[in-house]
């Protein structure tokens, strides 16, 4: 399980990868990160923890050239597995497909509310708050061609109070969020998700 990051922001949920990784409990092997540009904090992270790392910037260049760069470097570091961390552009629908079932997101609310185009960062939790919902939450799903999209692997219910800011709705879910990512990648490492259309099973998880 050669597990590829691709994050563009501070990777805090990457670095929940890391210390799975590292204390044991996610059997796998961090083999890249890869960012859309050269100050992305998780690219620090991975530095600091001997990660290869790879920034590809989109911008400038024509959709092809993007899919041959993300391939190319995906397979040059022979990844079997992509986890995409606040990855903020829209991966090629050639990358989606050869990593087809083995390419999740982390959305922080419960899709598929709050989601889709535009919805992102702390866009998410100020519409969350206006909304006045009582519960939001975070989801891994798997990649398809449309955002925030593809089957759920794992959803967490996350409480919203009535004076809560976004900024206190962000830490919340972020939180939930470190816990499930570890989680989500540690089942399918081990072989436990079973993906049959949009139902996916989890074989012996527990919760
Ligand atoms: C997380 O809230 C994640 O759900 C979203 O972007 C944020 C990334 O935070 N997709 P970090 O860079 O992992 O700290």
């Amino acid at each position: 399980f050669r597990l590829a990051v691709f994050a563009s922001g501070g990777g805090s949920n990457f670095q929940s990868m890391i210390d799975a990784v590292e204390d044991g409990s996610l059997p796998a092997e961090i083999a890249l990160c890869v960012s859309n540009h050269d100050g992305a904090g998780a690219l620090d992270r991975a530095r600091e923890h001997g990660i290869p790392t790879s920034v590809i910037n989109p911008d400038g260049l024509q959709q092809p050239s993007f899919t041959r760069l993300l391939l190319d470097v995906l397979s040059e570091h022979d990844i079997t597995f992509v986890a995409l961390a606040g990855y903020l552009r829209k991966i090629p629908p050639a990358v989606v497909e050869a990593y087809h079932g083995r390419m999740v997101n982390i959305h922080p609310a419960l899709l598929p509310a709050f989601g889709g185009k535009g919805m992102y960062g702390m866009n998410v939790h100020r519409a969350v708050v206006e909304y006045g919902v009582h519960w939001t939450g975070a989801t891994v799903h798997l990649v398809d061609e449309e955002y925030d999209h593809g089957p759920i692997v794992l959803q967490q219910p996350v409480p919203v109070y009535p004076d809560d800011t976004p900024s206190d709705v962000a830490a919340r879910v972020l939180n939930v969020e470190h816990q499930m990512y570890p989680r989500a990648l540690r089942l399918f490492a081990t072989g436990r998700v079973e993906i049959d259309g949009r139902t996916v099973r989890l074989l012996d998880a527990s919760p």
